[in-house]
């Protein structure tokens, strides 16, 4: 009979079907790192508590280090066999060390085993995530630099609404992004606590230090119940949920840059590098990269609904449900680390036809509310002035021209109060800088907004450098590489 490492109650083999059935190593050796680490901790602190002797401790360690490298140099082999990540990396040290590998597993369980690498994985990514985030932002930034003077049709329901900067549009999602950027960063005390000592549900009778080991991985706490640390999963949950926002934010933008990049908008063109073309139809140059994006949010919210749904109905405390929180985590944590990769690139290579943004706000009416605010400041109550100017419009559709188009004769037939300084008022650009100057005394808001982002994204490259500098400490102190 071929003997599991938990097989001593067992007389009969798991049936190969069932092995395959329960087995994850497929998906979670994407822990392996973070397994090893883990179980390096817990060898230093089995020796620290002197349930190990110090020289075991250090073999231990030293075992573990060796399947490290022996996994950076792809020498190891998994296998379904042995289940999980927790159970072949303990397979691979009794390879290394013989029978005192079988002192590792003393005081723990893969229950608080696997909720700990879950944690360590999850703290890495989240600093990568918001890297790249950052990224995004600052190119978003680039472009609302460089497009302040570019005015084009703000839409609401859309139609065209009110003329606007180009510059305008980068902002809006750079403020997506600084609070998905928050969002992450608010999550980052939840995800670094630390399960280790929690065993299988109850911790220990072996005098274990859990503060130890939070200490010695960096962890800022660790949780203070153990059937709590071995069953919740909700740091992967509000990581799925701030993931899901992330999307939802670039689905948009990429809604923007298709409609924007159709023939029907022509108001950017997007760089070859970034599309593709169609097997029959020779002409076509898709946005793939967009619509894909677009399409990638639908898997993110699909892998939020299931962790969710995994949850719901489980007792305390660790059940082996908790083994399908994985695909779509590591799912989600690919998807969204490629589409924010490719992001950014996708956003510098863009081409803005300014002219035809300027020109969509010739039509449509866009200095309407302007008008009508002209009358408001000439005393007229808002709502009066709201009619004056509907009437306006309905008599330049049936003259098919502009508002600006109409003579002061013409205009005055509807109110005497306008005058001459009304051409300067429904003059697009005028408009657009009004709106832009009205909130800061004068001073551009993009201006003002642009310079609130700059600190913004100081702070989160300071937070990223601190967050990386302590992991670097971590692996640097058991000589993970
Ligand atoms: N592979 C398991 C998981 O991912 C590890 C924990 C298994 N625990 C157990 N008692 N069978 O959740």
């Amino acid at each position: 009979m071929s003997k599991k490492l938990w097989g001593g109650r067992f007389n009969m083999n798991t049936l190969p079907e069932v092995e395959c059935f329960t087995s994850s190593i497929e998906v979670d050796q994407e822990l392996a790192y973070d397994d090893i680490l883990g179980s390096m901790a817990h060898a230093a602190m089995l020796g620290e508590c002197d349930i190990l002797t110090q020289s075991e401790s250090r073999l231990l360690q030293q075992g573990l280090l060796n399947i490290a490298h022996k996994l950076s140099a792809n020498e190891v082999d998994f296998q379904i066999e042995d289940e999980d990540i927790h159970m072949n990396i303990e397979r691979l040290l009794y390879l290394e060390l013989g029978e005192v590998a079988g002192k590792l597993h003393t005081a723990r369980s893969r229950n608080d085993q696997v909720a700990l690498d879950l944690h360590l994985y999850l703290r890495r990514q989240t600093i990568d995530i918001i890297d790249l985030l950052l990224q995004l932002q600052s190119t978003l930034i680039e472009l609302a630099q460089s497009s302040r003077e570019i005015i084009l049709p703000g839409y609401t329901h859309l139609q065209r609404a009110q003329p606007v900067f180009l510059a305008q549009y980068w902002l809006a999602y750079s403020g997506m992004l600084q609070r998905d950027i928050l969002r992450l960063k608010d999550g980052w005390g939840r995800i670094n606590q630390s399960p280790l000592g929690a065993g299988a549900l109850n911790g220990s009778t072996m005098g274990i230090d859990k503060n130890y080991v939070a200490a010695i991985l960096k962890f800022d706490s660790v949780y203070s119940s153990s059937m709590d640390a071995v069953s919740d999963r909700d740091f992967v949950i509000e990581f799925l949920s701030a993931a899901s926002l992330i999307m939802a934010h670039l689905s948009r933008l990429s809604e923007e840059l298709i409609l924007w990049s159709s023939q029907e908008f022509n108001f950017i063109s997007m760089s070859d590098e970034f599309c593709t073309g169609s097997s029959m139809m020779p002409q076509k140059k898709n946005p793939d990269v967009a619509e894909l994006t677009r399409g990638k949010t639908a898997r993110v919210y699909g892998s939020l609904m299931s962790l969710l749904t995994l949850l719901k109905g489980l007792p305390l405390t660790y059940n082996r449900d908790l083994q399908e929180d994985k695909e779509p985590l590591f799912d989600t944590v690919k998807t969204v680390r490629s589409v924010l990769s490719v992001y950014a690139p996708l956003l510098r290579g863009i081409k803005i036809n300014a002219e035809r943004m300027s020109a969509a706000t010739e039509n449509g009416f866009l200095n309407a509310t302007a008008l009508a605010e002209y009358l408001v400041k000439k005393k007229v109550a808002f709502r009066q002035a709201h009619e004056i100017v509907g009437k306006m419009v309905a008599y330049c559709v049936t003259k098919n021209c502009s508002l600006e188009s109409l003579t002061l004769d013409e205009m005055q037939a509807f109110s005497e109060l306008i005058d001459h300084s009304v051409y300067d008022a429904l003059n697009l650009k005028n408009i657009a800088v009004l709106h832009d100057t009205n909130n800061h005394k004068g001073r551009s808001s993009i201006a003002v907004e642009i310079e609130g982002y700059q600190k913004k994204m100081q702070n989160t490259a300071n937070w990223v450098a601190e967050k990386r500098q302590l992991l670097q400490e971590v692996i640097a102190h058991f000589g993970i590489e």
